[in-house]
């Protein structure tokens, strides 16, 4: 058993073979802190510890002597003497907001229970984890509050939740109510996210903490390009490959919070869950709360460890269905290539070159339902537009088959325009407050999916057009963010639930189609990645990763993605040259080298390729063909940082290490520049490896590769000019 329960000293110890929790009921009945991190030994009694801090000036406290702000604690409560930021906020009918729970029973039990409409982890067996249910009572409102806490048996991972349930008569209204707290104690970090904008999502950022607050944070309705949600604390000295690092993912696609707090005695707080942001959630007798869950990783193998247990976890079991472990198909999707000008017959002849090349699905983006020809119209009208699509989609995806090609379709299903059908049958569906201005973003409007008829509604629509037509393959986009935040129909005191009952919407309609059709992939996307969030790989295996497909931006891109997420859940594209958004030229072999990480694909017609570009991409498509295991499901590991320089690789390497494919790019060229000796990562430093680029071919050993590094002729290299890039095949030789 992964959890042990101390009587005497009323400690929790969950552990497994290389992290340790300890929590312990303090004696006023609430709940400690005292370690998280490496496994240490379990013993009775950890309580000779102590409790930190002192009674001086400034310092509140509760039950004769305990000063709760000093106190590392495990969900803690706001205005009782802890003056950083609470886990919750409930209110009473007197509006008063001061509650306190206190310890009242516990459960462990073997394997994870899933959370009710929301994303979560799982386990296929119990015995992959274990849990505890720790029971809390706030005996004045009578509100029962469950700490969940899952840990699994082989990998360095702690899920947590909590819920909230109203025994009592009182009307009691929750009006914050996070996932997780970890008090650290001392401060000697820095704290890693990933922020960015649209086109340039997910870059790394990171800052060393002093006392006070940084966050991040989403009041967007969806998780958003500018912040992930996703924190990291790190030791000052940890690096790629050494040093510790403690990981916090929100496993959820809406307003989040991330908040890091140090105090002046040096106490980290890390706290994560939904946005308190016009979030009130009413609890009457019987009404309960689930928050959404938080993943914690520990590694003590700097941020590619912590990258590596995210990537084994939500790869295996966050992400279900039948594409979890099947390779994804190498697609190509038509939105770069034509944008919203196209008909059946355009369509087809790119479909036709694709096949010739290779190419196995053909995915139709955005412009071929109601008068879609320019994007301020027609969302919501998921039926064919008949000028562009004669056949419908069901004919269409009936000629792409028969080419032998699979076929996939573009949705955006949280929206609509005004100027459509569906708005002009609905007008109220429209998340909008009234007599008020209603903001536009992309001349759209979000569908108020907090109102199961309007869910009902869309499921109907896609239910039938999935139906009829040949569809193997759902990217789902999303292309605004929630302002005017109101439902029409929900009363004054349920308006606080609007923007949490928005997403638990859109999870029920991925829910309901996936289960009726459980054979189709989906792809989630939000304006490219602004929504590249483990609650969509729950329901979705891939995301966008961003709309920039310009191969050096795409460095940095992928680079800051991986820190949690896995490359075959990355969507990556070879597009056109000029780059559509940076109108860069790049040669088609670094675009593909770029994108072989990630679920690759092209966006692009291939029609207007040249002879000898299409014979590269043939050429690309078999190779990734070859080795599409390897890259996606191989074990990727960042070597060299396209933040901290003009140099970026990365490797992927195969059951045990006997092989590998590893890239290196360098963005600018440079003029008699240093000797190149591509050092790389993760390779059995006893194995004598076949090292291939190019025309080269060297035999080394691990260690050779690691520890000296493959020599690239700078000369020839520097011939590439800017963009340029090499990918190094390697693969162990017969001993
Ligand atoms: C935004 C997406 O990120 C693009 O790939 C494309 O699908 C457009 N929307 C279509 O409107």
């Amino acid at each position: 058993m992964a959890i042990v329960y101390h009587e005497a000293a009323r400690t929790f110890h969950l552990y497994n073979g290389q992290i340790s929790y300890i929590i312990e009921v303090m004696p006023n009945g609430m709940l400690k802190n005292v370690y998280y991190g490496k496994r240490i030994h379990d013993r009775e009694d950890y309580s000779y510890q102590g409790n930190d801090g002192f009674l001086m000036h400034g310092v509140c406290s509760v039950d004769g002597g305990l000063a709760l702000q000093h106190q590392r604690q495990e969900y803690p409560a706001p205005g009782i003497g802890d003056f950083r930021e609470s886990a919750f906020l409930l209110r009473q009918e007197n509006g008063s907001h001061i509650s306190r729970f206190v310890y009242s029973y516990h459960t462990i039990y073997e394997g994870k229970r899933p959370l009710e409409h929301l994303p979560a982890t799982y386990v296929e067996e119990k015995r992959e984890a274990t849990s505890i249910d720790i029971v809390l009572y706030d005996n004045v409102t009578d509100t029962e509050l469950i700490l969940t806490y899952t840990i699994y048996e082989d990998l360095a991972v702690i899920t947590r939740s909590a819920r909230f349930l109203q025994k009592g008569e009182e009307k009691v209204v929750l009006e914050k109510a996070l996932s997780a707290c970890v008090d650290f104690p001392d401060k000697d970090f820095e704290m890693v996210h990933l922020s960015g904008a649209w086109g340039r999502e997910r870059q790394i950022k990171i800052r060393k903490l002093e006392e006070g607050t940084q966050s991040i944070d989403s009041i967007r309705g969806v998780s958003g390009a500018e912040h992930n949600p996703f924190v990291a604390l790190k030791r000052l000295s940890t690096t790629e490959f050494t040093g510790e690092v403690y990981g916090f993912s929100f496993v959820y696609s809406g307003n989040f919070l991330a908040k890091v707090e140090v105090t002046p005695h040096e106490i980290t707080r890390v706290i994560l869950g939904i946005n308190p942001y016009n979030f009130a959630w009413p609890l009457k007798k019987g009404d309960s709360f689930q928050t959404p869950e938080v993943v914690m990783v520990y590694s003590e193998e700097g941020l590619n460890g912590m990258s590596r247990i995210f990537h084994k976890l939500y790869a295996s079991r966050l992400v279900r269905g039948e594409w979890r472990d099947r390779e994804r198909p190498i697609l190509i999707n038509n939105w770069e290539a034509t944008y919203f000008d196209f008909d059946e017959e355009k369509i087809l002849s790119i479909a036709e070159k694709a096949k010739e090349a290779g190419i196995e699905l053909f995915v139709l983006d955005d412009g071929w339902y109601g008068e879609r020809n320019i994007d301020d119209r027609s969302l919501g009208d998921w039926y064919p537009n008949p000028k562009k699509l004669p056949h419908g989609v069901s004919g269409l995806s009936e000629k792409v088959e028969a080419l032998g090609l699979k076929f996939g379709i573009w949705i955006e299903p949280e929206m609509t325009n005004k100027n459509s059908d569906l708005y002009r049958a609905h007008p109220d569906w429209i998340i909008s407050t009234p007599d008020r201005y209603e903001s536009m973003c992309r001349t759209q409007h979000i569908l108020d999916y907090s109102r199961p008829e309007v869910v009902d509604y869309i499921f109907g629509l896609l239910d039938k057009l999935i139906t009829e037509s040949k569809i193997s393959y759902v990217k789902w986009d999303m292309n605004r963010y929630m302002s005017e935040a109101y439902s029409r129909t929900a009363t004054a005191d349920k308006q606080g639930m609007v923007m949490h009952k928005h997403i638990l919407g859109v999870y029920s309609l991925y829910e309901r189609l996936i289960r009726k059709h459980p054979k189709i992939l989906f792809e989630s996307c939000a304006s490219g990645g602004a929504r590249f969030d483990p609650g969509m790989l729950f329901y979705a295996p891939q995301t966008w990763c961003s709309d920039n497909t310009d191969a050096a931006e795409r460095l940095k891109i992928q680079y800051g993605t991986s820190l949690v997420y896995p490359l075959r859940s990355m969507g990556a594209h070879v597009s056109a040259s000029p780059n559509h958004q940076v109108n860069r030229v790049t040669s088609i072999e670094t675009r593909a080298n770029v994108a072989f990480f990630g679920a690759f694909g092209y966006e692009l017609d291939l029609n207007k390729l040249s002879e000898e570009e299409l014979k590269t991409v043939k050429e690309q498509i078999a190779f990734y063909k070859k080795n599409r295991r390897l890259f996606q499901f191989g074990e990727f590991l960042r070597i060299r940082s396209p933040f901290e320089g003009n140099v970026t690789s990365w490797i992927v390497t195969g059951p045990e290490k006997k092989e590998a494919i590893a890239a290196y790019y360098q963005v600018l060229n440079v003029a008699n520049g240093p000797w190149i000796k591509v050092k790389l990562a993760g390779l059995d430093p006893d194995l004598f490896y076949r090292v291939s680029y190019e025309d080269k071919v060297y035999e080394m050993y691990g260690t050779e590769i690691m520890q000296i590094g493959i020599p690239v002729d700078r000369k020839e290299f520097t011939k590439k000019g800017d963009f340029a890039s090499l990918l190094f095949l390697i693969t162990a030789k017969e001993s």
